[in-house]
């Protein structure tokens, strides 16, 4: 079961009862996002491109699609944005969240319009973006496409230890292009050795508010 709540900065988020964890943070969903994801991760690996390939780990709300599909839009950048969900919540839920406050009409009705479709073959919400929700765990997900940019987003390691054992960043990492950059909310001891071991360099930037650091990597060796 999933409750919607309310974080920081007044957007909400959902807390999951089963694995006892909120999908953003309870410091502010909007602006964790638009931290980590979009000004890290999207706004760093799209600059000087006409078009970017993103792998997400965890669809989630579709809060950091909406955001990275309207970046992209209005710089003019095609997007082209697959991400695994093992566990898709309905279109009813995504609704009542209040996501389409954040994002242009039109960028939230043609997402919502073709969210039941992506989860079973890519679609095409506008000339500037493609969307493809592979309802897939990450460990089952298989790919022969590579792509420029990860955003991690899963649950964290006190909650689903498995998504950051070495052998699933390892899965993770060897979807990503030489040159990619993997970002996510996260940062350990542990993660930043896994990701070095995949030929990564890491930076270690100012976290969304609630977290003092976060990871951002580049992959610099090809394996
Ligand atoms: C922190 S939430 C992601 C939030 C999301 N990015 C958003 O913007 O709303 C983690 C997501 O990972 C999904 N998940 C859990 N286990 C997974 C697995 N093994 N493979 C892929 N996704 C998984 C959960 O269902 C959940 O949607």
């Amino acid at each position: 079961m999933n409750i919607i709540t309310p974080t920081a900065d007044g957007s909400n988020t959902l807390y999951n009862e089963a694995i006892g964890e909120h999908y953003h943070s309870k410091h502010g969903a909007l602006q964790e996002s638009k931290h980590v994801f979009i000004d890290a991760g999207l706004k760093f690996s799209s600059a000087g491109k006409s078009e970017i390939s993103v792998l997400e780990i965890g669809f989630g709300t579709g809060l950091n699609f909406i955001l990275s599909y309207e970046y992209c839009t209005e710089n003019s950048v095609k997007l082209d944005y697959t991400s695994i969900e093992a566990f898709p919540l309905t279109k009813e839920v995504i609704e009542q969240i209040g996501y389409q406050a954040y994002v242009p009409k039109k960028i939230w009705t043609s997402f919502i319009e073709n969210y039941d479709g992506a989860l079973k073959a890519e679609q095409n919400l506008s000339p500037l973006c493609d969307l493809e929700i592979p309802h897939n765990t990450l460990a089952e997900f298989t790919s022969t496409k590579k792509f420029d940019l990860i955003y991690y987003d899963a649950f964290s390691v006190q909650h689903q230890p498995e998504m950051w054992s070495d052998e699933i960043i390892s899965h993770a990492c060897s979807f990503l292009k030489p040159g990619g950059t993997f970002v996510t909310y996260a940062i350990t001891g542990k993660l930043k050795r896994a990701v070095k071991a995949n030929g990564f360099t890491i930076e270690k930037l100012p976290g969304a508010p609630g977290k003092r650091e976060m990871l951002r990597a580049i992959k610099t060796e090809y394996r």
